[in-house]
């Protein structure tokens, strides 16, 4: 009898609390109720955004319709003649090899240096060697394995060839060689035909090409 008493009398006192907690819960419930509303039921409109953030802009997305231009496409070709930045190929000997006339150039369009001959080594090691070898014969890895075997680059006909018919194979390729424009950029491109030149020249190298001073050092073969 006692305890009922006292508990009657603390759930009197708590009362006012647990229905303001009641009050509030349902209040939270409802606005969460309402939050939702828009969410999952489809709707024409767009949904109300209170703060937009640029979130929707006016723009055309790629392959879309403009009713502005009389062929409804919203992508615009360039005006005839556009080169795209860093793309303009003005020099044709440079960028192509050959002459006004057509002929391919003799000998490579730029100064030739130690930094040239050395990017052009690095270059030809990565891009070359795999088939034509470090040391140019044409007996690459790749031909080891079973590729087509290129000619070597020691033989008269290439060494005769013109420097520009050597950037030009490199660029477009030649028969089984693919072409190599799209990993060489144009200035390695030439740094690896200067290169290609001093290794011919080193496979072929006569006693006149060794300094004075140095000639005494050498030894003939057999001795
Ligand atoms: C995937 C192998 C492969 C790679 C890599 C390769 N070549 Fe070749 N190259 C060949 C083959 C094969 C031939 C012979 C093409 C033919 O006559 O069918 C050839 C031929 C050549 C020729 C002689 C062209 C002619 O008219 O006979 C030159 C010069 C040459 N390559 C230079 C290069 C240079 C420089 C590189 C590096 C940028 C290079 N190649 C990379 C396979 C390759």
């Amino acid at each position: 009898m006692e305890t009922r008493f006292r508990y009657r009398r603390r759930l009197r006192r708590l009362a006012p609390s647990v229905g303001r907690a009641a009050v509030l819960a349902l209040a939270l419930w409802m606005t969460a109720m309402l939050w939702g509303c828009g969410r999952g039921l489809p709707s024409g409109k767009p949904p109300i955004h209170i703060n937009p953030n640029m979130d929707d802009q006016e723009k055309y997305k790629p392959q879309g319709m403009s009713r502005f231009f009389a062929d409804s496409a919203a992508m615009r070709p360039p005006v005839p003649g556009t080169v795209a930045r860093g793309n303009l190929r003005g020099e044709t000997a440079y960028y192509e090899g050959k002459d006004a006339s057509g002929a391919f150039l003799a000998r490579v369009p730029i100064p030739v240096d130690m930094l040239l001959l050395q990017r052009g080594r690095e270059r030809f090691d990565i891009y070359c060697s795999p088939c034509h070898s470090r040391v140019g014969d044409g007996r690459g890895i790749m031909i080891q394995r079973g590729y087509v075997p290129p000619p070597s680059f020691h033989s008269d006909r290439i060494r005769q060839m013109p420097d520009g018919q050597i950037f030009d194979v490199i660029t477009h390729g030649v028969r089984n060689m693919p072409s190599y424009a799209h990993q060489i950029p144009t200035p390695d491109r030439w740094a690896i035909v200067a290169y290609l030149r001093a290794l011919q020249r080193s496979h072929n190298a006569t006693r006149e090409d060794i300094p004075a001073e140095d000639r005494g050092k050498i030894r003939r073969a057999g001795q």
